[in-house]
């Protein structure tokens, strides 16, 4: 089996442990040997009282019951079986030769899940079993998830057996085996977002589908709906061929937008659209196609529209109904050392270098610095140490820590958006040489914040924001 994907499951995995209960021996054996194909472990009995004692000693996964007992009723086995289930009743089954449509009625009232005539056919047997176990399987699926998450098992898993991170790793978890339309990873730059996206693909029932990142920053803003969405040929010009958006790729997989608040205010509604009702419009197209993506957006800052014109509230609160955080490494010290550790391991391998670990004043140094930059800082940190590292430890010798003040630069932001004054937009945009996206970056706004300012001071003007684009050809 594939260790890394709970999606696969072996044929001991999936075996179960039934309880057959059939006044006739030759019936018993019959179905008891079929689910044994079928790779169930299986106990056989011919009596209620006999079930019942089974029950006493055994969990079962699944019973399959005889209405028509010697000693007592089928029904009268199910209700016992039920007043001794403390928690979710396991599923049963009922057969009987002597169908009657109120046995029935009472059996499925009693809690039983289904119920077969006699003759029975092995075939549909099985499969109504397979059925019943299903919910049971899903359960332990998602056990085995949640113990992989916590013991730190998988691999490239997420490090850190920090209180925050245990919080984290919980709610991966859970996250992991609902599958919600969309979720928000919100962190600060290098703290694990994207890893986690990745992790959240790889545990979730869709992992076998498509992983399509997106990274918004990165694309123009008369590009967006084209990049999104796609568009039919010809939709217009320099439209050669028809080109699926970032949604129908990750059809059936996830669909991660990272940088959400760089999203151009236009596109916002049509993104909302297209998560409420799981369906998407090409451009140059009339009818909109089913897409079956789950979205997961990112951002490393605060998204709030109370503070920030650039982002529609209503697309805020779809998006943040199911956040996950992931704090600072600053604010989870206890992981610097099993991440410092776990990258050392890493590069050592990766560069073919023997390294027994951390020296202890490479660990003294790693506890005292801010890690403004997160992980990621701490990652590039240690691969550069390692690298050139040429003693059986680690040594601070190589550790070229970034004074605090340069990985705090971004940092210094106006209070509030609206407030930046003119001065302050042109000193932005003249140290990022006119680049929005490094300009915003610098004022700690979003790109369509910054340019929803810049309209304001009137140098950009509305026709240039929202004249419909003569699109220039997608890359391929
Ligand atoms: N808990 C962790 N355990 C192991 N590796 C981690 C952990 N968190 C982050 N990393 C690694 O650190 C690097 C940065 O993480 P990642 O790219 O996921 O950050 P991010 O939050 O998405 O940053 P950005 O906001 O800049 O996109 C990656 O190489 C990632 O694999
Ligand atoms: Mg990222």
């Amino acid at each position: 089996m594939d260790a890394c994907n709970p999606c696969t499951t072996t044929k001991a995995e999936s075996s179960a442990n039934v309880l057959v209960v059939d006044d006739e021996k030759a019936i018993c054996e019959v179905i008891g040997e079929a689910l044994e194909r079928e790779g169930h472990r299986v106990r056989r009995t011919e009596t209620g009282a006999g079930a019942l004692a089974e029950w006493q000693r055994e969990q079962f996964d699944l019973v399959i019951l005889d209405i028509r007992l010697p000693d007592m009723s089928g029904i009268e086995v199910l209700r016992q079986l039920r007043l001794r289930s403390a928690g979710a009743m396991v599923p049963v089954i009922i057969i009987t030769g002597h169908a009657s449509l109120a046995s029935a009625v009472e059996a499925l009232q009693m809690g039983a899940i289904d119920y077969l005539q006699k003759p029975l056919s092995m075939a549909s047997l099985a499969i109504r079993a397979e059925k019943a176990l299903e919910p049971t399987r899903l359960r332990r699926q998602n056990r085995w998830v949640a113990k992989q998450l916590l013991s730190g098992g998988l691999p490239q898993g997420l490090i850190g057996a920090s209180s925050a991170m245990k919080r984290v790793h919980e709610q991966l978890a859970v996250l992991a085996r609902t599958d919600t339309n969309c979720v928000l990873l919100t962190g600060e730059t290098g703290t694990g977002k994207s890893l986690v996206a990745q992790l959240l693909h790889r545990l979730s029932a869709r992992a076998k589908g498509p992983f399509v990142s997106v990274n918004c920053a990165a694309i123009p803003d008369d590009l967006f709906e084209a990049e999104m969405f796609g568009y039919r040929q010809g939709a217009f010009t320099g439209a050669d061929n028809a080109h699926e958006g970032c949604f129908q790729q990750a059809q059936g997989g996830t669909l991660l937008l990272d940088a959400v608040g760089e999203l151009p205010l236009l596109v916002q509604p049509k993104l909302l659209y297209a998560i409420e009702t799981k369906r998407v419009r090409r451009l140059g197209a009339k009818q909109e196609v089913a897409v079956d993506a789950r979205l997961v957006a990112a951002s490393n800052r605060r998204l709030s529209p109370a503070e920030d014109p650039g982002f529609r509230s209503d697309l805020f609160y779809r998006l943040s109904a199911l956040t996950l955080h992931l704090p600072p490494l600053r604010e989870r010290r206890e992981d610097i050392l099993p991440l410092a550790r776990h990258f050392t391991e890493r590069f050592a391998g990766q560069f073919d270098k023997q390294l027994a670990g951390l020296a202890p004043q490479t660990e003294a140094l790693l506890l005292g610095h801010p890690w403004f930059g997160n992980v990621r800082e701490l990652a590039n940190v240690v691969e550069r140490a390692v690298l050139f590292e040429d003693t059986s430890q680690l040594t601070p010798r190589h550790l070229l820590l970034a004074p605090a003040g340069i990985a705090e630069a971004p940092r210094r932001a106006c209070a509030l958006p609206w407030q930046v004054s003119r001065d302050q937009l042109e000193g932005a945009m003249t140290e990022a040489l006119g680049n929005k996206t490094r300009a915003a970056q610098l004022l700690g706004m979003s790109r369509p914040t910054l340019r929803k300012r810049l309209r304001e001071c009137g140098w950009i003007d509305d026709l240039q924001q929202q004249q419909a684009p003569v699109r220039p050809a997608m890359p391929s």
